[in-house]
């Protein structure tokens, strides 16, 4: 997959260990930044992930903040992102099972390492289950053009 990432200064940290995983299982990783631990504002790196994932230059999103919070914020005002902040392995699947999430928004300080990576593979695991959910998503979507 082609897999746009992206961190503030909180998720950089993370944000690196996310893209060494997904180089090792093959992906084809965007890095938008940031570069440091120096302070920047979350929305500039969801705004750029978000877009790639929209626009279909990417198949899926990785964010990384403090809490994956303020990511997933930013990131769903674009127009056909469904980002989701997940911390536990099953929102992880049910965000792809049921809501076709394309983005996953991450929180270094309220998440180990090891936990994080294994929501990333499940992310990137799990299929849409489709049917009755997509009625929903339709629904959003809709929503979304009488913004
Ligand atoms: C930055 O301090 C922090 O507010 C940010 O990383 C994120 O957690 C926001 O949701």
């Amino acid at each position: 997959m082609r897999i746009a990432i992206g961190a503030d200064h909180a998720g950089f940290g993370l944000k690196e260990q996310v893209k060494r995983l997904l180089v090792d299982l093959g992906h084809d990783v965007e890095d938008v930044g940031t570069d440091s631990d120096q302070s920047v504002d979350y929305p500039d790196f969801a705004r750029e992930v978000g877009e790639r994932v929209a626009r279909g230059a990417a198949d899926r999103g990785v964010l990384v903040c403090g809490t994956g919070i303020g990511m997933a914020m930013a990131a769903n005002k674009i127009a056909g992102v469904r980002a989701a902040p997940v911390t536990d392995m099953e929102t992880a699947r049910l965000s792809r099972a049921h809501n076709d999430a394309n983005v996953l928004a991450l929180g270094a300080r309220t998440t180990d390492t090891g936990r994080a990576l294994d929501l990333v593979r499940t992310f990137l695991a799990t299929p849409f289950d489709g049917g009755r959910h997509q009625r929903r998503l339709d629904k959003i979507a809709d929503s979304e053009h009488r913004a």
